[in-house]
């Protein structure tokens, strides 16, 4: 790919955070080197990644055990796994929920998949799991964090019907016309839009309600729509407290919502059972069976049919 005018500045800048890559593991060292290269897709969406400011995705990342993470995200990260330890229980739980709903979607006939806020590639992407019962599902993953993308670019490289767009959820026309989205996704069939674990970063004057209802329009009936939220039901109010002030320092600090106001989120879509869930109680099965007590996993999950 070739280095596109305007690269320079970045380039240089992020040339002094060479030295913050020694801990990465090999593939993510190398999707950083990318980065600092000029080799991921150019995008008018933000910075360089900051490495002087955690970021949810690389703490999300490290939360599940993997490599895409940089000393400020692991210190905030084991912060906040001390002072209010249901952050880790979250993640774990809600990325058996994101098995379990891609398999739900499947086994309905959805073979098509807009995954937003998508994350660092971790172990059961959605592409993965979806590939593992109908090899012609189409996956476009999409994240606004370079990390996240670079890393996801080098994973996908040879993987058929599945892109990675770098963009804002919030700016859905622009996601919508994307050509990683709007090139792959067939939107006269049922497509599956999955916000799992992103809404609570799109704060109450972003209006995620609003965002939600622009991505339904663009979708056909017998579309879906699949939901993760973190909550503060497990979390006392010092915790609660812990969470927003750790979360402060990160590019997206965090809106926790209770069940109410995300039920509000869904507005339109006609919800199936168990409805707005607890996220450890949300269909689980032998499959992927919820490895912590409901309350304990802070977050509720839905999938919504159009
Ligand atoms: C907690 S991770 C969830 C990853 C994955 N969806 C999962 O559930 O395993 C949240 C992701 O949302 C991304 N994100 C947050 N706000 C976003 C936005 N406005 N547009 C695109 N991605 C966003 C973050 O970069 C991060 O990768």
């Amino acid at each position: 790919m070739p280095v596109v005018p305007g690269r320079r500045q970045r380039a240089v800048s992020a040339t002094s955070s060479r030295s913050s890559i020694g801990s990465l593991s090999e593939p993510a060292r190398a999707a950083w080197e990318d980065i600092i290269d000029g080799q991921h897709p150019e995008s008018d969406i933000g910075d360089d990644p900051d490495l002087s400011r955690p970021n949810l995705a690389r703490m999300y990342d490290y939360f599940l055990g993997g490599s895409a993470n940089f000393e400020i995200d692991r210190r905030v990260a084991d912060e906040a796994a001390e002072r209010a330890p249901a952050s880790v229980t979250f993640a774990v739980e809600n990325r058996a929920f994101l098995r379990r709903v891609v398999r739900y979607l499947l086994d309905a006939g959805v073979d098509q998949f807009l995954d937003l806020g998508s994350g660092v590639p971790t172990a059961g992407n959605v592409h993965e799991i979806a590939h593992e019962r109908a090899p012609w599902a189409r996956v476009a993953y999409v994240d606004h964090e370079p990390v996240a993308v670079a890393h996801a670019e080098r994973l996908l490289r040879d993987s058929p019907n599945v892109t990675i767009t770098r963009a804002d959820a919030r700016d859905t026309a622009t996601v919508l016309n994307a050509p990683g989205v709007a090139g792959l996704l067939d939107f006269d069939r049922p497509v599956a839009v999955l916000a799992v674990a992103l809404l609570h970063a799109i704060p109450d004057q972003d209006d995620p309600g609003a965002m939600l209802a622009a991505y339904r329009d663009a979708c056909c009936t017998g579309s879906a729509v699949a939901v993760s939220h973190l909550s503060g039901t497990a979390f006392t109010s010092d915790e609660q407290q812990a969470v927003r002030e750790l979360l402060e320092a990160t590019p997206t600090p965090v809106t926790l919502r209770d069940q109410e106001a995300i039920g509000r989120l869904l507005t339109g879509y006609r919800l199936a059972a168990p409805g707005l869930a607890l996220l450890p109680d949300w269909r689980s099965n032998d499959e992927s069976p919820p490895r912590h007590p409901a309350a304990h996993a802070n977050g509720y999950a839905a999938v919504g049919w159009c």
